[in-house]
């Protein structure tokens, strides 16, 4: 894979606007599963299921008690040396964007800047009576979930299956997308939209779509790089010859 590698370093080197978009397999190397590998179950609970409105509406104590545990989950874990190196490629100019399906915050904590949480992040809890937004921490108290202000129902600010991404998001994503001359896929199964539409918005502007994966994604076939190998491996040894010359 070493010339696969040689090439991504050349890509990187003389693209003018690299935009990266990760998934969940972005932060398994730093212990929190993804969704559909075959560990994506948890706590024996079905992502799809558990996250919706759905849950919050008729399963309201299992869908508080599911993000508790997701909540100290991501506490518990951190960003692994492959998020740093990305924000090393941002402040080098490598990397102009960072857009991420995860909510675990990682991107954010190595000082990544401007990332775009398509599916929010587990920071943050928002009442969905008042909108008084709060840290997710206090989801680990007891009766956590309700609301300090008007008593009501407070939430994690993340996107549920079965709802809108936040439009802005959305559209500075797309936006992204259409600029990028170099789109890179790192950890993502490509299987849940919008963010799986964003790879070919890329390629249809002009975009060379390299994607870094263990298993086979939707997108594999239009890939003009495939890189089937870890994350964290492919960013170290890329960034390796990336600043090699450097002392
Ligand atoms: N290195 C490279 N690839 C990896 C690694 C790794 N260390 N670990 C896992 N993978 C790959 C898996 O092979 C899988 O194809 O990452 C991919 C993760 O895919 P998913 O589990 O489907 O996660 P993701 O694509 O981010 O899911 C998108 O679906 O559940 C919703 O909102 C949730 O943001 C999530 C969205
Ligand atoms: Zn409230």
């Amino acid at each position: 894979a070493q010339h696969l590698i040689q090439t991504l370093v050349e890509w990187l080197q003389e693209a003018q606007h690299t935009v990266v978009l990760t998934g969940a397999g972005m932060s398994t190397e730093s212990g929190l599963p993804d969704f559909r590998s075959n560990q994506g179950l948890w706590y024996g609970r079905d992502p799809q299921e558990i996250a919706s409105v759905h849950a919050i509406r008729h399963n309201r104590e299992d869908f508080v008690d599911f993000y508790r545990w997701r909540i100290k989950e991501v506490d518990k874990y951190q960003p692994h040396a492959g998020h740093h190196v990305l924000t090393r490629w941002q402040r080098q100019g490598f990397v102009q964007r960072i857009i991420t399906q995860n909510v675990d915050g990682f991107h954010h904590q190595a000082a990544s800047h401007d990332v775009i949480e398509l599916h929010g992040s587990l920071r943050e809890l928002y009442c969905m009576d008042c909108g008084h937004r709060t840290d997710a921490k206090r989801y680990l108290q007891d009766k956590g979930e309700v609301c300090p202000r008007c008593g009501g129902f407070l939430r994690p600010d993340i996107v549920l299956f079965g709802e809108m991404l936040d439009t802005q998001a959305i559209e500075a994503a797309f936006d992204e997308a259409r600029q990028a001359e170099l789109f890179i896929v790192l950890g993502s199964s490509l299987q849940v939209s919008p963010a799986n539409m964003l790879p070919m918005e890329a390629k249809d502007a002009g975009a060379k779509l390299a994607i870094v994966n263990l298993h086979d994604t939707l997108l594999d076939p239009q890939a003009d790089l495939l890189i089937e190998g870890k994350v964290g491996d492919v960013l170290r040894q890329t960034d390796e010859w990336l600043n090699k010359d450097e002392a």
